[in-house]
């Protein structure tokens, strides 16, 4: 057996972690998960073919505890765990808004703390992780964390004071690009193109300028360049985006969820 993983909490994001892990060459012997209802939990291990446990047996044989609830259901969760986790253990948690100083300080001292904010992008394994260590982690702990993120996406590691930035960018960009798809495909409508029609144009586009983004290396604005000629459609368009404030409001919006996601954190809102 290898570095024996175990999942607590395997709702959306949980399963979606562990089915990244056995696509990435983990096996099912190598992963337990646990999880509040029972009838999910069966769910999962007859489609994965996982052990289900309570959370203290999972812990105390797990190299890698991957803390997977809700924000509000991880001091409760601690408070079960505290006792059987092995002094060598990491803890990744994936809980958004809760700090790596809460966990440490709810677990016995020296254990190894790794935070994550994951996208849901990992869902089809496009997602973006960023972690930040603990007070005791070292680089042979961040490298598992990294592992294990990998098998759902791409990883950047970041101090702990930028994860409200991220949250604003990388945890809820996708939302931004999904309301920016909904609004072009409502324009197509609007300029009489059937909305499936509409819909296949759109998703294929931003599809296709994400991997032009990708594969060419190239800065966005060299790439809006090649698709703007003097006096053009493009231009037309871009003008508007520019007098409606659009670029202005992007900044706005995400200064927003980044103030939102302090306020979460803090715990006062
Ligand atoms: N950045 C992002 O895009 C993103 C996306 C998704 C999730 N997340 C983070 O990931 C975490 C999980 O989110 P999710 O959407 O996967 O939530 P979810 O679907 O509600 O999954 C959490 C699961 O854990 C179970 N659970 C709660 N307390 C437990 C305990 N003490 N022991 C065992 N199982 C327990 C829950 O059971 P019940 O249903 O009975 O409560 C639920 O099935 C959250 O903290 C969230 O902040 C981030």
């Amino acid at each position: 057996m290898g570095e024996q993983v175990a999942i607590l909490g395997a709702g959306v994001m949980g399963e979606t972690l562990l089915s990244g892990l056995l696509r990435a060459g983990w096996t099912a012997a190598d992963v337990v998960i646990t999880e509040r209802r029972p009838e999910r939990a069966a769910e999962l291990a007859a489609k994965y073919g996982v052990r289900v446990m309570e959370n203290d047996a999972a812990v105390a044989e797990a190299d890698t505890v991957v803390l997977v609830v809700k924000p509000q259901d991880i001091a409760g969760l601690l408070e079960e765990i505290a006792g059987s986790i092995r002094p060598s253990a990491l803890i990744v948690c994936i809980a958004a808004g809760i700090t790596t100083q809460f966990v440490e300080d709810r677990l016995p001292p020296d254990v190894a703390v790794v935070r994550v904010m994951p996208n849901t992008p990992a869902l089809v394994d496009e997602g973006m992780a960023a972690i930040s260590p603990g007070k005791h982690c070292d680089s042979e702990h961040l490298a598992r964390a990294r592992a294990l993120l990998e098998a759902t996406g791409k990883v950047v590691q970041v101090p702990e004071y930028h994860q409200d930035a991220i949250t604003a960018i990388s945890g809820s960009g996708p939302a931004y690009i999904f309301y920016v798809v909904e609004a072009m495909i409502e324009a197509g409508v609007l300029l009489g193109l059937p909305r499936s029609t509409s819909t296949e144009l759109v998703v294929q586009t931003v599809y296709g300028a994400a991997a032009m983004l990708k594969e060419t290396g190239e800065h966005p604005t060299v790439l809006r360049e090649q698709v703007s000629s003097p006096a053009g459609t493009t231009m037309a368009a871009l003008r508007q985006l520019d007098d409606h404030k659009v670029r202005a409001a992007f900044l706005t919006a995400m200064e927003a969820a980044r103030d939102r996601s302090r306020e979460l954190s803090s715990g006062s809102a």
